[in-house]
């Protein structure tokens, strides 16, 4: 069963009967662990109010086009940039016509012409309705701009006659939903990650270490799984809950991560370091603390380099596709050209870390990807978004 993990699910709620059961679509689909909006049209505030889906989404519900209180009176665009995915649920006749005619006069279908994220349309409507030849022209349309659709399915309808129309019951749409990420891209790969700090010991008490949340590397663990990958994910100490379908080891120091990824890199198709491994480590960790005594002004640590984990891989004698990140504060391309060329990686990530807003425990990250032969300018958006855009690139490369 897919999960819904960390993704940001728009529901449009349209008029018709079925929009009673949009509720129930939003609770299965916050089961699954998705954060839910809901976008009602006009015609579905006649059937069902907005405070019922606002208490189930837990979101205020969105139903005009000009909205005072968006940010920057574009509610269209935000709602368009926020969802991963978007299910209308139901479609009518009506909707499915706009949306195939590419209309923008009402929220939904304005968010619908401005997003990039997969659509999933749920039909409900009249079972002569749903056969006749316009709605059906417009469903095709649709199928050719690449939405999917969930249902109808058969049964009593409320209008009394039987057959096709029967909106699809909430845990099918919850899932249809879930299925939109599942690209198979990666189908029967092993992909082992880095992911997180390392944390290299000058005592039993005191350590050196980074600002690395893990994040990243864990975005893509998921992203990774959900494109058919079996995933391992080899994490420095973090506050983070991995992805139940990855396979977890919890490592400390980068020797330990070393050690963890060479244990288990033989046959893998892919490795990605995102860890920000130390660089240094002291060269001997005192089994006693550190004292602090009247007479030691000063303290001088020795440091030693840490072994390269990713060097290491991609130097095995058949190395998986490497890809590593690059983290610089200045001449970010530059530097990143160089490691590429140094760790012999087929593909590299750089971000700028000397911005505040993007990075390290950031959730987003904006990125320029260098592959050998092209490079790839990612804007700003969440870490989970720009998992999947980087697992894509990284699909290619295999
Ligand atoms: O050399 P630098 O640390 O900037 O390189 C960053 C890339 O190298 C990242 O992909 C990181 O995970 C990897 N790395 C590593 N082992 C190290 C240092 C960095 O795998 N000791």
């Amino acid at each position: 069963m897919q999960s819904l993990q960390n993704k940001r699910i728009l529901v449009g709620v349209t008029g018709g009967i079925a929009a009673y059961k949009a509720p129930d679509v939003v609770r299965r689909l916050r089961d699954l662990g998705a954060e839910v909006k809901v976008i009602m049209t006009r015609g579905a505030c006649e059937f069902i109010t907005p405070l019922t889906l606002q208490a189930v989404s837990g979101n205020r519900v969105h139903t005009e086009l000009l909205d005072a209180e968006a940010e920057a009176a574009m509610g269209h665009i935000e709602l368009a940039r926020w969802g991963d995915a978007i299910v209308v649920a139901p479609a009518t006749a009506d909707a499915l016509a706009r949306f195939a005619v590419g209309r923008a006069d009402d929220l939904l279908a304005t968010v619908l012409c401005a997003s990039d994220a997969p659509v999933l349309l749920a039909p409900a409507m009249n079972q002569a309705m749903w056969r006749d030849q316009a709605n059906q022209t417009n469903l095709q349309r649709l199928a050719e701009r690449g939405y999917r659709t969930v249902g109808p399915g058969e049964g009593a309808q409320a209008c009394g006659d039987t057959g096709a129309g029967r909106m699809s019951e909430a845990a099918e749409i919850a899932q249809a939903v879930a299925d939109c990420f599942a690209s198979g891209i990666l189908d029967g790969r092993h992909v082992v990650i880095t992911a997180g700090p390392s944390l290299e010991a000058l005592d039993p008490v005191r350590y050196l270490s980074n600002y690395s949340s893990g994040k990243m590397g864990f975005a893509l663990a998921t992203a990774a799984i959900e494109a058919g990958a079996k995933v391992t994910l080899i994490a420095g100490p973090v506050h983070l809950q991995a992805d139940a379908r990855a396979q977890r080891v919890d490592v400390v120091s980068a020797q330990d991560m070393l050690e963890a990824v060479m244990g288990v890199i033989d046959g893998a198709d892919i490795f990605v370091g995102a860890a920000a491994v130390a660089d240094f480590r002291p060269v001997t960790s005192e089994s006693q603390k550190i004292k602090k005594t009247a007479a030691v002004q000063t303290l001088t640590l020795e440091l030693e380099k840490t072994p390269d984990i990713i060097a290491a891989v991609s130097s095995l004698i058949s190395p998986p596709v490497v890809v590593g990140f690059a983290a610089e504060t200045h001449d970010l391309l530059e530097h990143a050209n160089a490691k590429m060329q140094r760790k012999n990686l087929q593909m590299i990530v750089a971000n700028d870390v000397s911005r505040d807003d993007i990075g390290f425990s950031s959730d987003s990250n904006e990125v320029i990807v260098l592959t050998r032969s092209e490079q790839v300018e990612m804007p700003k958006m969440s870490k989970d978004q720009l998992a999947r855009e980087l697992i894509k690139l990284i699909a290619q490369q295999v």
